[in-house]
């Protein structure tokens, strides 16, 4: 029987990594897993408390929700105890949050259990910034997807035009260059490429592209 792997997609913000995942875990019948919209989740939990930040609260948030994915064909469904938050963390206000949130270390010590205990058994592609140096240090393989950051702001611009938002384009990369900074200089975990993993820089790349060249190295392992 063929050996079901555990595939690590980290990289920054806007560089494709969650449709490109989707779409492997797809291809594989793997099981895929957003580790940002955990993250998320616990800065919508946090936010819906209407209370001061502090990392104590934060923390104890993140040890005590549930939060469960529901895989379906154009999207990944995501819920916290139960309530659907698919949407609500994909806000402006939840976005500009989740650094300062993910930045606490009781935050990621309870995302990295769950994200250990759903990727266990293999056949999982789970995508982050910490998957490959943090969550899974052994994973089969591991995948650093980056792309400019002018590249990735008008990849974010265009999705969220087409979903009828409107945002400025110079403000999407100014915002997405600070998230970068605060990810890449975070004590824990900090968003970095991981020795041993393939590095793609995927600005003059496609999506199917890129999904085939990930489909690739996964067969060839
Ligand atoms: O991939 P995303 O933009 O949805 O991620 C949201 C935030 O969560 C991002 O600013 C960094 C953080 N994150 C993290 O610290 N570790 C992960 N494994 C995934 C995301």
């Amino acid at each position: 029987m063929e050996k079901k792997l555990v595939v690590a997609i980290d990289g920054p913000a806007g560089a494709g990594k969650s449709t490109i995942a989707k779409l492997a875990a797809e291809e594989l019948g793997y099981i895929y897993i957003d580790t940002g919209a955990m993250y998320r989740s616990v800065a919508w939990k946090f936010l819906q408390e209407k209370q001061v930040f502090s990392p104590e609260l934060v923390g104890r948030l993140a040890a005590e929700m549930e939060i469960t994915f529901k895989p379906e064909a154009k999207l990944n469904r995501v819920f916290v105890d139960g309530t659907e938050v698919t949407e609500a963390i994909r806000t402006p206000e939840v976005t500009e949050i989740v650094s300062k949130v993910s930045a606490v270390g009781e935050v990621r010590e309870a995302m990295v259990a769950q994200q250990r205990r759903m990727g266990e058994a293999g056949g999982v592609v789970m995508d982050g910034r910490d998957i490959g140096t943090v969550v899974f240090p052994q994973a089969d393989l591991k995948i650093f997807l980056t792309a400019s950051a002018e590249e990735r702001a008008s990849r974010r611009h265009k999705e969220m035009l087409a979903k009828g938002m409107q945002v400025d384009l110079q403000q999407l990369q100014t915002d997405i260059e600070a998230r970068d900074k605060q990810d890449c200089e975070r004590e824990i975990a900090p968003l970095c490429c991981a020795e041993d993993a393939i590095y793609l820089d995927t600005s003059s790349m496609s999506i199917l592209e890129v999904t085939a060249k990930i489909l690739h190295l996964v067969r060839e392992h």
